[in-house]
């Protein structure tokens, strides 16, 4: 029986060949839903000022670092960078006033963390304080070894129709997303995206209401991709600063300025859901901000591990090293925790002012 066998050889040739040539990825982000969706098609939660983090301290936007951010299902890291000295690194308008270390120790988080998770999908938002050519971040990502998964797209501008599959990207290895709010030049470095052109967002630094109007963009919204700023800040001496003690009612799913509602606004007014929910203090709300975006992307939400618990619940200061009141940058960092109350004001005052006297 020749031809069978040489058939079967054939066949088994064949399947095993293909088996090798193409990776498919069955889960995506956590889930098989999302690997033929687009990436343009898909809501992820972000971190702002992600790399801010500390408890009682007044210059923190997040209790937990980038890793467990990611763990417990942060998927876009908003970070501010700058020149300190020559060195990049994370801080808020000055690294005297907050250090959250070099952009290079941060990265090898996020790259521990994607290698240890293939099948996931991570997008950072990088602004760049110092306008630094994109070259020097590049420096930084080859370095940590993340330019080797990064996705470099073939144009410079993306409809948020045209993103790829997170399969795809997933399947090919190219599964990080960066975006430059500035300076980004893909015949430089061809990973490092311009975010305006791509993706335009909502209002930051809101202390009021928040609303849904195009408040930042270089190209045309109906195409782009979008990111709603939903953190609530507070007004303290002059600067915007996290309103913590609003963040179980700022993240939920429904109620006066909730992320619900902000959510519900912007469906109504554009007939699609925001690609990006920026944060603060993403796990107040006890995971309402995943659940948000899993109802969003038509996903079940049913974390294996319960997400980490909420730590910025006292008003007292730390004798943390890192410290300091912020000021504007006009990029949404505002900077007090603790919440309200004469103590909190007093401590802010104390520290903008050291910090004042430090610079
Ligand atoms: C994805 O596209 C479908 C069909 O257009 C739409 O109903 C859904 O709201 C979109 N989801 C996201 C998260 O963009
Ligand atoms: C970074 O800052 C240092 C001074 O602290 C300066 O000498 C250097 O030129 C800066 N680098 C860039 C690229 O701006
Ligand atoms: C690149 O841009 C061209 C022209 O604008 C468009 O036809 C093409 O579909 C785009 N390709 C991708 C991958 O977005
Ligand atoms: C954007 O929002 C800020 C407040 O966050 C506001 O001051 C500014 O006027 C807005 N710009 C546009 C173009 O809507
Ligand atoms: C937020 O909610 C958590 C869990 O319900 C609760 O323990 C915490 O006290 C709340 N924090 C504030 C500031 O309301």
């Amino acid at each position: 029986m020749l031809v069978p066998v040489a058939l079967s050889i054939l066949l088994s040739g064949v399947l095993s060949g293909s088996a090798t040539l193409t990776r498919r990825a069955t889960t995506c982000n956590g889930f098989s839903e999302l690997c033929d969706r687009s990436y343009g098609n898909v809501s992820f939660v972000g971190a702002h000022d992600s790399y801010a983090v500390g408890t009682n301290n007044l210059a923190v936007n997040q209790d937990y670092d980038v890793t467990q951010q990611l763990t417990d299902g942060v998927r876009l890291l908003q970070m501010q960078a700058l020149n300190n000295s020559g060195t990049i690194q994370l801080c808020h308008t000055s690294c005297l006033l907050f250090n959250g270390g070099t952009l290079q120790d941060y990265l090898t988080k996020v790259k521990t963390w994607m290698d240890a998770n293939p099948n996931d999908v991570v997008t950072l938002l990088i602004v760049n304080i110092n306008n630094l050519a994109p070259s020097l971040f590049g420096d930084v990502f080859s370095n940590v070894g993340l330019d080797k998964v990064s996705y470099a797209p073939k144009n410079s501008t993306t409809a948020f129709t045209d993103w790829p599959t997170l399969g795809s990207m997933i399947d090919s290895g190219t599964r990080l997303v960066t975006f430059l709010d500035n300076q980004a030049d893909l015949t430089s470095v061809p990973y490092l995206l311009d975010e305006f052109t791509n993706v335009w967002e909502t209002p930051f630094d809101v202390t009021t209401e928040f609303d849904c109007s195009v408040n930042r963009t270089k190209g045309d919204s109906s195409t782009q991709m979008y990111l709603i700023n939903h953190f609530l800040d507070m007004v303290v001496l002059g600067n915007p600063a996290p309103n913590v003690g609003a963040a179980n009612v700022t993240n939920s799913l429904s109620g006066t300025n909730s992320l619900g509602a902000q959510v519900d606004l912007c469906v109504a007014q554009y007939s699609r859901p925001p690609n990006f929910l920026l944060v603060d203090f993403y796990e107040y709300g006890g995971g309402s901000v995943f659940q948000e975006a899993a109802n969003l992307n038509g996903v079940t939400y049913s974390p294996t591990t319960p997400i980490a618990q909420p730590k910025s619940t006292s008003s007292s200061a730390s004798g943390s090293g890192q410290s300091g009141g912020s000021t504007t940058t006009g990029n949404g960092n505002g900077a007090i925790s603790g919440s309200h109350g004469v103590a909190s004001l007093l401590v802010a005052l104390s520290v903008l002012l050291g910090a004042f006297t430090v610079v």
